[in-house]
């Protein structure tokens, strides 16, 4: 084996997963700084414009939209030089959007990834999502095209295709939603998930528009990123792995009763909302709603058919993950109720 560190290359840095990911990092022998004795992990953290405050050591602003991440050719080819592995995590995550604002970063930068890992002669970790499990020729049902998560989980899916085309060694992760870490519940942001818990665990959904059997999947951010740590660590480099419970997932009336807790904890009793079919939404009823309320609900709608569109219950790697990587045995309901309560002390 040799004795230099492995450098490591983490774009997206400065995101939800790439914060994460870094936090693990210091568990690791030299604490991801590279001084760990043979085979230690070295991480350059990249983001684009926003500081990296857990960076264990050198930093780099790139920008997946630009030729050569907007470098110029002798740094990119110098970066090149220095790499090993890439984990790439930048993208625009926001949902919503129309498709060709995801096209630049989340497709094209992963066409620079591609040339980057080639020059490099470095593995790619792709973090891609479990959602594109909607779009899969064996989806149940097709996802609607008007779904607000239809053209970001169609850019990752794109993206996935060209790793898969482009014969580099590479791993794909499909993570779920995530939620804070799974011991301390924290996280760098709140996501869509704190966001939704909130607004309903403060009693202000009329109902709870579900997909019959559905579940509700959401995963410790920590899990994935232990996975994807040790499995450079292992060198891995091929396998695509779904970071998600699937069957083990709650169903949506143990996520309520998860919020009900919570509400409890804080001194609050959650009168909990009926689940209703999105099919037997009552339209004028909704029109009645106000304008948050409206979209928050339609935000709902679209992901648990993004759920029923993958099965009901998404795709899971969970137990190759567990033998392979050492992945924690963690409880989904504690893990979320930890999250919950970490977002009410620290992030609202
Ligand atoms: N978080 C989840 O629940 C979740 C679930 C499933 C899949 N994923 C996938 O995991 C990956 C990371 O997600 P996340 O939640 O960490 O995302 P995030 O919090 O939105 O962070 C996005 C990251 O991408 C970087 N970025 C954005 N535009 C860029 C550009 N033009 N050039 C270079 N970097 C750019 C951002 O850098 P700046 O901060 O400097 O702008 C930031 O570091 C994404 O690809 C997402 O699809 C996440």
């Amino acid at each position: 084996m040799s004795t230099r560190p492995r450098t490591v290359l983490l774009t997206g840095a400065s995101g939800v997963v790439g914060r994460s990911i870094l936090r693990e990092s210091r568990g690791l022998p030299g604490g991801g700084g590279g001084d760990g004795g043979p085979g230690a992990l070295r991480l350059v953290a990249a983001s684009h414009s926003t500081a990296v405050p857990e960076a264990p050591g050198p930093t780099v602003s790139l920008d997946m939209t630009a030729d050569w991440f907007g470098l110029g050719a002798d740094a990119w080819e110098a970066l090149a030089a220095e790499v090993d592995v890439v984990i790439h995590s930048a993208g625009l995550t926001e949902w919503g959007l129309p498709a060709e604002r995801y096209r630049p970063i989340n497709i094209d930068g992963t066409r620079r990834i591609i040339e980057f890992a080639e020059r490099a002669g470095a593995a790619v970790h792709f973090m891609s999502t479990a959602f594109v499990a909607a779009l899969a020729d064996t989806a149940p049902a097709p996802l609607g095209a008007d779904n607000v998560c239809r053209n970001y989980i169609s850019s990752k899916q794109a993206a996935e295709d060209l790793l898969a085309d482009s014969g580099i060694p590479h791993t794909v992760f499909r993570p779920t939603n995530l939620v804070g870490d799974s011991t301390t519940g924290w996280t760098s942001q709140g996501q869509i998930v704190q966001l939704m818990s909130d607004w309903i665990g403060r009693g202000r959904a009329p109902f709870i528009p579900a997909h019959p059997g559905i579940r509700m999947d959401f995963v410790p951010q920590d899990l994935l990123s232990g996975a994807v740590l040790r499995a450079i660590e292992l060198g891995d480099d091929k396998g695509d792995f779904w970071v998600t419970y699937g069957e083990e997932a709650m169903d949506v009336d143990g996520c309520l009763q998860v919020l009900a807790r919570h509400a409890a904890a804080r001194g609050r009793t959650l009168r909990i909302p009926p689940v209703v079919d999105p099919d037997g939404i009552d339209q004028e009823e909704l029109e009645r709603l106000p304008p948050m309320s409206r979209s928050y609900l339609a935000v709902l709608r679209d992901v648990s058919e993004v759920t029923w569109c993958s099965g009901g219950v998404l795709p899971t790697s969970m137990p190759e993950l567990r033998e392979r990587y050492g992945v924690p045995n963690v409880d989904d309901t504690e893990a979320y109720l930890r999250s919950l309560a970490y977002a009410a002390a620290h992030l609202s």
